[in-house]
């Protein structure tokens, strides 16, 4: 088991954003072998980069179908996407700046605010997106 889990309930229908945040499961996966392993320094920038690239491009995805579509929710889902990347940046410049980061707390948010987004927010387009046909 990792430290974060695939379930179905996380699916959208939407394969797309589902293959997405299986990948985001992975690379919070990887900080936290890393961790337990006491690798943390060796993989942590690699981590971080990454998770600013991915978190991108997945947050750009979901706004380009969202507003493809039509979707009403969309406005108030993008600022969730934006407070969250912004999150991840501040954290990102920290650790570029040589500044401490607690990546416990840091592992501890990832893991709370991808699954609180996925169980909540993104799963308010999943039927949506899937009566207009996208699978
Ligand atoms: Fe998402
Ligand atoms: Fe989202």
């Amino acid at each position: 088991m990792g430290f974060i889990d695939w379930k179905e309930e996380y699916a959208t229908g939407v394969s797309v954003v589902d293959a997405q945040h299986q990948c985001m499961f992975e690379l919070i996966n990887a900080l936290h072998d890393a961790m337990r392993e006491g690798q943390t320094k060796v993989i942590i920038g690699t981590v971080l980069d990454d998770l600013v690239a991915y978190t991108k491009v997945h947050f750009h995805d979901e706004e380009v179908l969202m507003e493809q579509y039509g979707f009403a929710g969309w406005r108030r889902h993008t600022k969730e996407h934006q407070a969250f990347a912004s999150e991840i940046e501040d954290a990102s410049q920290r650790y570029l700046l040589g500044r401490p980061i607690n990546t416990v707390d840091l592992i501890t948010r990832l893991k709370q605010w991808l699954t609180s987004h996925i169980l909540g927010t993104d799963q308010e387009f999943g039927p949506f997106l899937r009566a207009r046909g996208v699978k």
